[in-house]
């Protein structure tokens, strides 16, 4: 890759440049109607992709309005809609530009995932801190004057309780939000979290007051977006007066695969994005329909979106595994049995806080070119960091861990000990001070040399001073270590195999490599009976068909994914007979137990409707959408090779 290919895409990874490709423009644009809108907007217009796509899908607008914060976008917006009349594309910052201050039909947008706190400066390019986008939504949303003031004070509500810390596309979504007319149309691209993350709950909350969400179509197979890591939904709301709830109001949740993409456009059998539209617009059914190729869809009465993300959710061909219809499943979700699922340990900088214990010699990461540290023993805590740390059998066995996690919360340097406010600490050895400070004056990486590893954004928070501006914590010292980084089962969260889940008995810290699993009341079920049921093939089935599967064919399963999995309704005597059945998984995972696992699952979830297939067909749906992703790997890169058919071979047999 050349050096200008590098810096350019390292530039529009900072900008958020995820440019839109046609055919999911085009499925946007027709489900938002876009063909009878005539005032358009894309306040983070980019190279003007989703303005093409409303025009392709057949809207003659009387006005077209774009902006971007890039010039070289703007540049590229005005040569893709030269000749487009009523049109006009201005380059600033959506949060202090004077916007336009009527009210659009459509407002159709793609905003940038990114953070800003960190940027300041892209390419010559002033990018706004996260203060000032805050600063500048409440202005934006004071000086919209068709703005009724019920709905004034809803959006201003959301611009000041979303978190500081969110990506700018939550201010995007309430800029956004905000200009569109009483009737009109929102449509966004947005990442599946969206529905469950705290973060997006000021956004949600606003789309239940002034919005009726029309449909969600998700990238179930993480094909939309060439570069993107995350799976990707296009989300369609029309907005009505604040409080005017619709009632009977209904969703369509549709879940798009790659067998949707028909020559290059999203349209399955059918003839186009906007027959595809009519098609889902005429679902009704709540339980999940075949809409076209690729395409299945059901319909949500009265859906909050504000709560949804911790509703239950089963894939149409999981439920016809299983033999029945969704309503007469039997299913609860993991919060119901007293577990919550996360992210592992995020530290922000692996390379300074995980070290390798090898023949009891301490070694940090080899860039260091230290051979060993005299660390203290009580700073050092066993971590899982990588799946290929766990063994054979499904608990972790700590004993066998190399990696340890770097915990130096009540130590400093000598150095440091004379800066400190107050508090007891105990002084590190002159070696390890040293490696800190040789740590301190290092950029993370030659691309970007200004960044040194105390200023990284999940580092430089480590720091605390008291209230005489005097140090009391350093950017060395991690945050103390909680529930969910000593979580008591783990799953990885990139699977190329089968997703295993193991039982973590010494509540040994994971990575972020990992999602965790830990109780959160007195009643939880017995972990050992989760353990069971998460190794069962019902679960696999339905992680194989919700979570984005990624260009290599890995499965990546999201914390979300396992919150809104739908768990069987069991009884006390089912988890009893898993409890035992996990304690057996915990020394060997054998043919016969998989099976007697699945049979306590595939019996619960059904229950007086007793098929003995049921568990086979569970195993055999997940072992073909396993073999499936393994084969699309195998198609992706050079077709022929034997060695990565032989890998492919291997992840079949559950390599
Ligand atoms: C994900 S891209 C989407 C572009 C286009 N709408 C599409 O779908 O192809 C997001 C765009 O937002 C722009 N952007 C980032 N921050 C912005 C800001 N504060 N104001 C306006 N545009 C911004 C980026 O330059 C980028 O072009």
């Amino acid at each position: 890759m050349s050096v200008e290919t590098v810096l350019n895409t390292v530039r529009k990874k900072q900008l958020g440049q995820y440019f839109t490709d046609q055919r999911v423009g085009r499925l946007l644009a027709a489900l938002a109607g876009a063909e009878s809108a005539k005032t358009i907007i894309d306040p983070m217009v980019g190279s003007a992709d989703l303005l093409r796509s409303c025009l392709s899908v057949g809207a003659r607008p009387d006005r077209v309005f774009g902006l971007d914060l890039d010039p070289l976008a703007v540049a590229q917006a005005r040569a893709a809609l030269e000749g487009v009349r009523c049109t006009e594309l201005v380059v600033g910052d959506a949060f202090s530009t004077e916007l336009p201050s009527e009210q659009f039909d459509l407002v159709i947008t793609n905003p940038p995932y990114i953070r800003y706190q960190s940027k300041g400066n892209v390419d010559g390019i002033s990018v706004p801190s996260a203060e000032s986008v805050r600063a500048g939504l409440l202005r934006a949303i004071t000086n919209r004057p068709d703005l009724p003031d019920a709905a004034r004070g809803l959006w201003t509500r959301a611009a000041r309780s979303y978190p500081g810390t969110s990506d700018v596309a939550v201010p995007a979504w309430i800029l956004s939000a905000a200009m569109v007319r009483e009737g009109g149309m929102l449509a966004v691209v947005a990442p599946q979290a969206w529905l469950s993350r705290n973060y997006a709950h000021a956004v949600r909350e606003l789309l239940d007051g002034a919005f009726d969400v029309e449909a969600i179509v998700e990238d179930g197979d993480a094909t939309w977006f060439e570069d993107a890591q995350v799976r990707t939904q296009l989300v369609v709301a029309r907005r009505r007066p604040v409080a005017a709830r619709t009632a009977g109001h209904s969703v369509v949740r549709a879940r798009a695969t790659r067998d949707l993409d028909t020559e290059g456009s999203l349209r399955g059998s059918l003839a186009s994005e906007a027959a595809v539209a009519t098609a889902l617009r005429a679902v009704t059914a709540s339980s999940s329909t075949t809409v076209t190729t690729g395409l299945t869809a059901h319909v949500e009465h009265d859906l909050s979106v504000a709560s949804s993300g911790q509703t239950v959710h089963v894939p149409a061909r999981v439920t016809v595994a299983i033999g029945t219809g969704p309503a007469a499943l039997a299913t609860r979700t993991l919060a119901s049995y007293g577990w919550r699922a996360g992210q592992g340990l995020r530290s922000g900088a692996n390379d300074f806080f995980y070290v390798s214990v090898v023949d009891g010699v301490v070694c940090p990461a080899p860039r260091w070119g230290v051979e060993s540290l005299p660390i203290p023993p009580e700073c050092l805590l066993p971590a899982v960091r990588r799946q290929s740390d766990l063994g054979d059998h499904l608990a972790v066995d700590a004993s066998l861990l190399q990696s340890r996690v770097v915990n130096l919360r009540g130590w400093v340097t000598a150095a440091d000990l004379k800066r400190m406010g107050s508090g007891e600490v105990q002084v590190l050895p002159a070696a390890v001070g040293r490696w800190i400070s040789q740590v301190a004056s290092t950029p993370l990486s030659a691309k970007d040399p200004t960044k040194l590893f105390p200023d990284l954004a999940a580092v430089a928070t480590n720091s605390k001073m008291d209230r005489t501006g005097r140090p009391v914590r350093f950017w060395y010292q991690l945050p103390e270590l909680t529930v969910r980084h000593r979580p008591a089962l783990l799953l990885g969260r990139v699977c190329g195999g089968r997703p295993r889940t193991y039982l973590n008995p010494s509540r040994t810290v994971i990575d972020a490599n990992f999602s965790g699993f830990w109780p959160t009341e007195p009643d939880a079920m017995p972990a050992e009976a989760l353990l069971a049921l998460l190794n069962s093939s019902w679960v696999w089935a339905n992680l194989e068909a919700t979570c984005t599967v990624l260009g290599g064919g890995a499965l990546k399963i999201e914390a979300t994914d396992l919150r809104r999995m739908a768990l069987p309704v069991l009884s006390a005597e089912d988890v009893a007979k898993l409890s035992r059945l996990g304690r057996d998984a915990m020394m060997e995972h054998s043919g016969d137990l998989q099976l007697a696992i699945d049979e306590v699952v595939a019996g619960a979830l059904a229950p007086g409707q007793w098929d003995e297939l049921r568990p086979q067909r569970l195993q055999a749906l997940a072992e073909q959408a396993l073999s499936h992703r393994s084969r699309g790997k195998w198609s992706s890169r050079a077709a022929g090779s034997d060695v990565f058919a032989n890998r492919v071979a291997a992840t079949d047999r559950w390599g």
